[in-house]
């Protein structure tokens, strides 16, 4: 593994440093983060994106944010640290990762019961490393879990950018990938390019060829012809949010990759952390779906595609209904939909 999409450098006084993916594959930089603002922004504009990899940011975001409250009180602490909380959570929607982490360093500070401010902010600081650490340890876990599914010669597809730049560790989906190559199998990564901002074009393609694997990078309206051609043995994909009845949210795009896999009788799974697993929405019709501006679909790159004027529909994500998924490969194993209320939240 070549490069590491995020990092906390030093200790209490220290900062996060975030690959700019928006500059990949072209141009590897980092963007220095001492504040809040820098971290929400850099969510907003995708500079660190993938449902774990803004969790475990968002950790660090509001650690920066409450390192500089000054407040007498524990309770006018508490108060204020709520504010930033609730805007860090509030940078995108969709991906629940991102208010799980924010909310369980909250919890962890209520619990605390201290009556000083300063140990307040070494706890927020500790748990955001807990969550830092635990990603990393989470996605090898996930592709030990998925790797089996993964045969000698097989062609895979992925969606999508669900890697080690989509989180702290080696990813979700491509966990998968990168364990089976580990184990020695040899296979085909079918990478679509994944409009509107391009996540498998700059993204995966190109960390699956830094860490030197099979990949092959097609456009988004290829992908019927390659499964109709049985070039494609099996779909991996990640997720942004799972409902209880374990309707998926996913890049705008996940669900057409489903329904062909469907149809093609194609096995189609997610690769997904506990952490994105949200038990409160029952199906994926309350899922809330973030919209981004217009240009990311009138233009490719920054250069316009469509004439001056043109309206256009830009919903970052979409649900895939349960009953297309074959299963979830978590770090607890695989798990079908139908049991995903047992097997999680009674484990
Ligand atoms: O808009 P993005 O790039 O943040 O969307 C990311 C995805 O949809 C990923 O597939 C998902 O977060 C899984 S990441 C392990």
């Amino acid at each position: 593994m070549k490069v590491k999409s995020l990092e906390w450098i030093k200790g209490e006084n220290g900062y996060l440093k975030l690959l700019d993916q928006t500059l990949l594959p072209h141009k590897v930089r980092y963007i220095i983060c001492k504040n809040t603002d820098i971290v929400y922004r850099a969510i907003q504009a995708l500079a660190v994106r993938g449902a774990p990899a803004i969790g475990v940011a968002a950790g660090y975001g509001l650690y920066l944010g409450a390192r500089c409250i000054k407040a007498k009180t524990p309770g006018e602490f508490l108060k204020r640290l709520e504010i930033i909380a609730q805007k860090l959570i509030s940078a995108r929607p969709t991906a629940v990762n991102l208010a799980w982490a924010v909310n369980r360093i909250s919890s962890s500070v209520h619990k605390l019961n201290s009556s000083s401010v300063s140990e307040i902010k070494k706890q927020i600081l500790l748990e955001a490393k807990a969550i830092h650490r635990e990603d990393i340890v989470t996605c090898d876990k996930i592709g030990k879990s998925g790797s089996g599914l993964i045969r000698n010669g097989m062609g895979v597809l992925t969606y999508c950018n669900a890697g080690l730049l989509a989180t702290a560790g080696s990813g979700t989906a491509l966990a998968v990938f990168y364990q089976a190559k580990k184990e020695g199998r040899k296979f085909k990564v079918y990478v679509p390019e994944t409009r509107p901002l391009l996540q498998g074009a700059r993204l995966t393609a190109w960390e699956l060829k830094q860490n030197k694997l099979d990949v092959i990078l097609l456009c988004d309206n290829m992908i019927g012809k390659l499964m109709s051609e049985r070039k494609i043995k099996l779909v991996v994909t990640g997720a942004d949010r799972i409902t209880a009845n374990g309707d998926t949210a996913n890049k705008i795009g996940t669900y057409q990759v489903a329904l062909m896999a469907h149809h093609h009788r194609i096995p189609f799974y997610v690769a997904a952390p506990l952490s994105t697993f949200d038990f409160k929405l029952r199906t994926g019709k309350e899922i809330p779906i973030e919209f981004r501006p217009e240009t990311e679909v009138t233009c490719i790159a920054g250069k316009p595609v469509a004439a001056k004027g043109v309206p256009a529909y830009n919903p970052a994500f979409d649900v895939t209904p349960s009953e297309f998924i074959k299963g979830f490969i978590t770090e607890k194993g695989i798990i079908t939909p139908s049991h995903l209320y047992k097997e999680i939240v009674h484990v």
